[in-house]
């Protein structure tokens, strides 16, 4: 695979979040000039190993660890000033400057107190199915309010501070009638001491300030490359995925030009990425769930544990049903199956090929969350290897049964499987030609 030649790439989790997006973005980066985030918020969570060290990013792209790369948080995600912040100063503090390398969209909405404390409060209350199980990170509740609108705070109002408190007030004085009726025992909101606090927050941020739409189309008329880093996964869009057990932004690859602000026609290339098996947090159906000993086995060889709230992830055998679903809504090209490594040791390996439900073959993937709950996956057996593959660096290099284990995936979902994954480190890669 010819890294140099994929042009302006997006990289894509086609499963539930979690799919090892950041090491991609990351061995991307080196071809790209600009790095954009455009989707979700600080519920996501990116891990990228450079040399033995481990970065955990929610916000910032991935991208943003190369020097000399700029990064850009495109006007659709949701923007949480102290996560940011934070970030910025963890990186300062391993040496990584983003001084004049960052830039954050004017149009991006903001997290506010009231939004993590709403989204904490309703999964309380939410019993049983209700529930959907978020990562707490208020981005549900920022995101119905831009839709809501007349509550929304968008970055570009942090730097009309008069405005902004007098908006601010109204806001939480309607935040707070809502809370009082639905809630136990709200925690009360100071609208003043919100407003001090994100006016803090926007001084420090002032530099970053940006209108990325123009920013991009500049870009793009001269020639430099974008490298857009899809978050969470598209079976958590909120339109396209397994709602309501889906997170509240655009995550598949339909989003990128709304999020980011570009064109359709500024896409080239899709590569989607997917592990060697399943997982998920949080609620909702999941067809090939594991619950017997080895779920708990590529949980353990997996560290199947969220980057973002270190919950324990649901494991079960690859579903290409699922694969294959994702991989047609977002015209994939290329796809990277990570993880190979972990699934060593199995002597079968199980891929899910078809459903059944009400004795009734299905091919496709149902809209109806209860019909995927109910569904029984038909799998199709294949030898295990036991060979460690973690110092495998070419695929002729890989166990028989290791490739035919990958070729089988990328013949029932129907897209290339251009990139292995055998660890975590960057040079853990292997790019498959033809
Ligand atoms: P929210 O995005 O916090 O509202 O959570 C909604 C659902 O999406 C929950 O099931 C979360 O566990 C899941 N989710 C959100 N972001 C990610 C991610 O980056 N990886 C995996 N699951 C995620």
């Amino acid at each position: 695979m010819d890294l140099s030649n994929l042009g302006t790439t997006c990289v894509i989790g086609l499963f539930w979040g979690d799919e090892g997006k950041g090491k991609i973005v990351d061995v991307l980066t080196e071809y790209a000039d600009v790095v954009v985030r455009y989707n979700g918020g600080a519920n996501a969570g990116h891990t990228v190993v450079i040399e033995g060290e481990r970065f955990a990013l929610h916000l910032l792209p991935s991208g943003s660890l190369h020097g000399g790369k700029t990064g850009v948080i495109g006007p659709g995600v949701a923007l949480d000033p102290a996560v940011l912040l934070e970030e910025i100063d963890h990186l300062r503090g391993r040496g990584i400057d983003l001084t004049d390398r960052l830039k954050i969209s004017k149009r991006c909405h903001v997290v506010m107190p009231y939004h993590k404390a709403e989204d904490r409060l309703n999964e309380q209350v939410l019993t049983g199915k209700d529930k959907i199980g978020t990562t707490a990170r208020g981005i549900g509740p920022c995101y119905a309010d831009k839709m809501q609108r007349s509550s929304a705070v968008r970055f570009c109002d942090l730097f009309n501070p008069n405005e902004f408190r007098e908006r601010l007030g109204r806001i939480v004085r309607r935040k707070q009638a809502v809370f009082a009726a639905l809630y136990e025992n709200p925690e009360p909101l100071d609208a003043e001491a919100i407003a001090d606090q994100y006016l803090r927050y926007a001084d420090q941020l002032r530099n970053y300030l940006c209108d990325t739409t123009s920013y991009l189309q500049h870009c793009l008329q001269h020639g430099r490359k974008l490298l857009f880093e899809g978050a969470h996964g598209t079976l958590l869009d909120i339109d396209h995925g397994t709602y309501p057990y889906v997170t509240s932004s655009s995550s598949s690859a339909l989003g990128v030009p709304s999020g980011a602000g570009v064109p359709p026609s500024a896409v080239q290339s899709y590569v989607g990425v997917v592990k060697a098996y399943t997982t998920r947090v949080g609620q909702g159906p999941f067809p090939t769930e594991l619950f017997d000993e080895n779920g708990e086995r590529i949980r353990e060889r997996g560290h199947e544990y969220g980057t973002t709230t270190g919950r324990p992830r649901r494991c079960g055998w690859f579903d290409a049903v699922a694969g294959r679903y994702s991989v047609q809504m977002g015209g994939i090209g290329h796809v990277a199956v990570m993880h190979l490594d972990t699934l060593s040791g199995f002597d079968r390996l199980s891929i899910c090929t078809a459903y059944t439900v009400d004795g009734k073959r299905l091919d496709e993937f149902p809209a109806e969350v209860d019909v995927l709950e109910r569904v029984k996956p038909i799998y199709e057996s294949l030898p295990g290897w036991s060979e460690d593959l973690t110092s495998v660096r070419t695929f002729e290099d890989l166990p028989q049964a290791a490739r035919d284990y990958v070729l089988r995936i990328e013949e029932l979902i129907g897209a290339t499987v251009s990139i292995v994954s055998v660890g975590p480190e960057r040079s853990q890669t292997i790019f498959r030609n033809g």
